[in-house]
Order: C-alpha cells, then sequence, then structure tokens
C-alpha cells in the first residue's frame, strides 16, 4: 500500500532543536537523490525556509503541517513511507500523528520518553498497527536505543557463542558528557505535571513492566535504583541514571514482544557508576542530588522556579561545541546462562541527547523506509522492529560502537 509515496520520509519538527540536527544529518549525510526522497516539515513556513536555508538547500520540499490541524496531518501521512518526528512534548502534540499514521498506512519514529504516552499510544493502536503490517516505533534516541540495542547486540552474541541467552543484564553508565535541550525538559515537567494531576501515573511510571502487553506487566525485576549504594556488580558506587525508567521497561517490552526469547525469568538494570573510593561515593552523592532536583521540581514549588530558570527554553539546547565534545560510554555486565560474566560496551560519539540522537533517528527513519526487516508489526522498540540492520547502520554511520567482551578486545 505504500507503494509510489512521493517520499521516503518527512521529518516533522524540523524547525525545532533536535529536527533540525536530523535535518542536517540526512542533507549532510544523504544529500537529495532519488535514492532517499526526503521533505522537512514543521508548522511555520518562514521559519522554515529559514531552517532548510541554513542546513540544506530549496531542493529539498517543505510541508507545513500543525498538530491541531487533523488534515494537515492526514495528507502528511499520505504523502511518504515514514514519518519521522521531532515535535514534543508528545503527549501535548503527538497523539493524533500516530492515529493518522496508522490510519493511512504509514511507518511512523520518534523520540519520546514519556512511558505513560506511550502506554495509551501502545493500548489505542497497537493492534490496528499490527494488523496493518505498520512500525510505529518510540524511543528512537538516547533513550532508549543503546540500551535495548545494546541488550539486543549482547543476547545475539551471547546465543552464537554459547548456545544460550544471558539470565540478566546489568547496565551501567560509566561515562558521559552533554547537556538539555527545552523540549526535552519540557517533555519531563509535562509529564510530572500530568503525574501530579492524575495520581495512577505514578504507578505506571513506578511499574517496571508498564510497557509490556496488557496482561503480562509483572516479572522478577524491581523498581529502578532509587538511591546511591555500592554496587558488586560493576565494585563501584552507583547512583540512579536519569534514563532508566525509560530503557528499563523498553528493553522488558522487546524481551515480551520477542515471545520472551530471553526468557520469562531474564532480569536486565540500570544505574551509573563513578568507581570506588570516598571521592567516587561523594561524586554519585552529588549526580543523584541534581537528578533529584528535576525529579522534584513539582508544579507550584520554589524548586520548580529555580528550575524553570536554570534549564533552556523550547527551541535551544547544547552549543555545537559541547555536541561536538560529547560522548558517552556503558557497560554491559552479562550473566550467561553458567554465571559467569562478560561485560560489554556501547559507546557513542557527539553528545547523547543531540549530537548522537539525531544520527540515531535518522538512521532509523531511513531503515523503516529502505531496509529488508522482520515481518514483526505494531508500537515496537527499535530492536524489535529493526533488529540487525539497525544494529548495522548505527555502526557504519552513526558513530556508536558495540562490544562482546571488553577483556578479550583491545
Ligand atoms: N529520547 C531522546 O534521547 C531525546 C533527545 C532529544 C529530544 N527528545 C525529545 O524530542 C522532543 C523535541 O525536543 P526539542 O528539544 O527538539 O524541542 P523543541 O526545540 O522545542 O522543538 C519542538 C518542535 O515541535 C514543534 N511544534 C510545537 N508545537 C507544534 C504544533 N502545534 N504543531 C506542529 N509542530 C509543533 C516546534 O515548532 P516551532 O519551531 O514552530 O515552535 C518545533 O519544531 C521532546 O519531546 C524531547 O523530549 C528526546
Amino acid at each position: 500500500m505504500q507503494e509510489n509515496r512521493e517520499f521516503d520520509i518527512i521529518l516533522w519538527g524540523a524547525t525545532g532543536f533536535t529536527g533540525k540536527l536530523v535535518a542536517e544529518y540526512l542533507y549532510k549525510t544523504y544529500g537529495n537523490t532519488p535514492d532517499l526522497k526526503w521533505a522537512m516539515a514543521a508548522r511555520n513556513t518562514e521559519k522554515l525556509e529559514k531552517v532548510r536555508d541554513e542546513v540544506a538547500d530549496d531542493t529539498i520540499p517543505i510541508i507545513i503541517a500543525d498538530s491541531k490541524n487533523e488534515q494537515s496531518l492526514i495528507e502528511l501521512s499520505k504523502r511518504t513511507k515514514v514519518v519521522c518526528t521531532t515535535v514534543g512534548p508528545y503527549d501535548q502534540y503527538g497523539s493524533l500523528l500516530v492515529k493518522v499514521c496508522v490510519e493511512n498506512d504509514c511507518h511512523y519514529c520518534d523520540l519520546t520518553g514519556e512511558v505513560p504516552w506511550m502506554v495509551k499510544m501502545i493500548n489505542l493502536y497497537h493492534d490496528m498497527a499490527s494488523s496493518k503490517k505498520l512500525k510505529i516505533v518510540h524511543t528512537c534516541g538516547f533513550d532508549s536505543i543503546p540500551s535495548d540495542m545494546g541488550v539486543y547486540f549482547m543476547q545475539q552474541q551471547a546465543k552464537a557463542k554459547t548456545g544460550h541467552y544471558a539470565k540478566q543484564i546489568d547496565m551501567r553508565v560509566k561515562a558521559f558528557k552533554g547537556g538539555i535541550s527545552g523540549g526535552t525538559y519540557a517533555s519531563l515537567a509535562g509529564m510530572i505535571e500530568n503525574a501530579e494531576e492524575d495520581k495512577s501515573i505514578y504507578g505506571i511510571l513506578n511499574n517496571p513492566y508498564s510497557l509490556n502487553p496488557e496482561g503480562e506487566q509483572y516479572g522478577p525485576d524491581q523498581k529502578d535504583l532509587q538511591k546511591v549504594v555500592f554496587d558488586k556488580v560493576s565494585d563501584s558506587w552507583n547512583y540512579p541514571f536519569v534514563m532508566a525508567g525509560i530503557n528499563t521497561k523498553v528493553v522488558r517490552r522487546s524481551n515480551a514482544l520477542m515471545d520472551y526469547e530471553y526468557g520469562k525469568e531474564f532480569r536486565y538494570s540500570e544505574s551509573a557508576m563513578t568507581g570506588k573510593g570516598i571521592s567516587n561515593r561523594m561524586k554519585a552523592t552529588a549526580a543523584a542530588a541534581s537528578m533529584a532536583m528535576l525529579m522534584l521540581a513539582k508544579p507550584g514549588t520554589f524548586l520548580k522556579r529555580v528550575v524553570d530558570k536554570k534549564t533552556p527554553k523550547p527551541g535551544e539546547g547544547p552549543s555545537k561545541e559541547e555536541r561536538e565534545n560529547g560522548f558517552y560510554d556503558m557497560r554491559l555486565y552479562t550473566r550467561l546462562h553458567d554465571d559467569t560474566t562478560v561485560i560489554g560496551k556501547v559507546t557513542g560519539d557527539k553528545d547523547p541527547g543531540y549530537g548522537s540522537t539525531s544520527k540515531m533517528l535518522a538512521e532509523v527513519a531511513i531503515a523503516l523506509a529502505k531496509d529488508e526487516l522482520s515481518d514483526t508489526y505494531g508500537l515496537l522498540t527499535p530492536s524489535v522492529a529493526m533488529g540487525d540492520a539497525l544494529l548495522k547502520r548505527l555502526q557504519d554511520n552513526a558513530g556508536l560502537t558495540f562490544t562482546y567482551d571488553i577483556n578479550e578486545s583491545t
């Protein structure tokens, strides 16, 4: 049904901080050729033309669509194989787009980390997307591609090398450098605001399995780490990792969607590590405190006003220099079937949230439009939707590395 569409990809939200980076990457890396037909979309013509002048040229078509105008979104989704959206907060602007993509046979990818909104979308559209053979893929940025694809990679390797999937993987962020954008802060603040208005949302945020299919929202894992601890797995002080609440649920959904290929008892956790000794304990405590500030900045509080002042506004984010100098390094402590452990590693160049995220999202959109993918459909995780094809793209084009055993690699 997707044959003869005018475009392979329409990037919606190209005027935003992250959308502009995605457009820049697509143009620099793939240009405008018949091999990849893409267009830039946003709600404001003047702004969109200005961004196009800055990052591409006028051979890239532009399209106007507003989240409040359903007809504009229908037209968007009918013209392309894939809509790639950076228009967020997604809970605020994204629901109608998911609906029209499913109704008009269009694949979809985004950068959301808003778990309650994802639950809503799964409940509304998973079955229809699945029966229409569409891939609708959330969390295609730093949350949750390195985690989800890192686990996928380790499990494929473990199976190939030992004949069994691993029993447990504990991801520990060893180091990262990067900042936050106004859109990301608005999405986080929006989620907390919604949860304060409707306390049942905390139930979704606190359930480790809330992204699993209905009736399967249980398993051996507990809530993510909430405080500073000395972690035996990594032999290091650990503090809560800000993305764990999203990533761990995505990894568990991947296992569920694959009919529990890793086993119903498979366990997964995430936190961030600083090292041994008193100074690293203090570092972990300081990092945990700044994360707690973000989470405790509830609507109407003095803390919220302080945090609002210190964080970027929509459209703003880390500078080019900060993005270029950013990186991340994550370790995957992988307990194999015989209880031995291998330590895997996932790294990315550029800052996680924007420099690296924009490349990951663009490669996802291309994979959905161009690659030969599995016949699994519905509201999927990145690894279930794209598996090996995405793993290859991330390593070949997007600056990520995946290593199975760091003790054996140089
Ligand atoms: N998962 C990750 O790793 C990751 C990383 C980065 C970003 N994100 C997420 O991506 C989203 C975007 O972040 P950002 O910092 O790029 O945000 P941003 O700079 O505020 O950009 C938001 C975009 O949405 C557009 N928009 C707003 N209201 C709209 C409407 N009614 N109709 C159509 N378009 C509308 C804006 O258009 P105008 O320019 O006209 O205002 C802009 O293009 C956020 O939800 C953020 O959490 C996730």
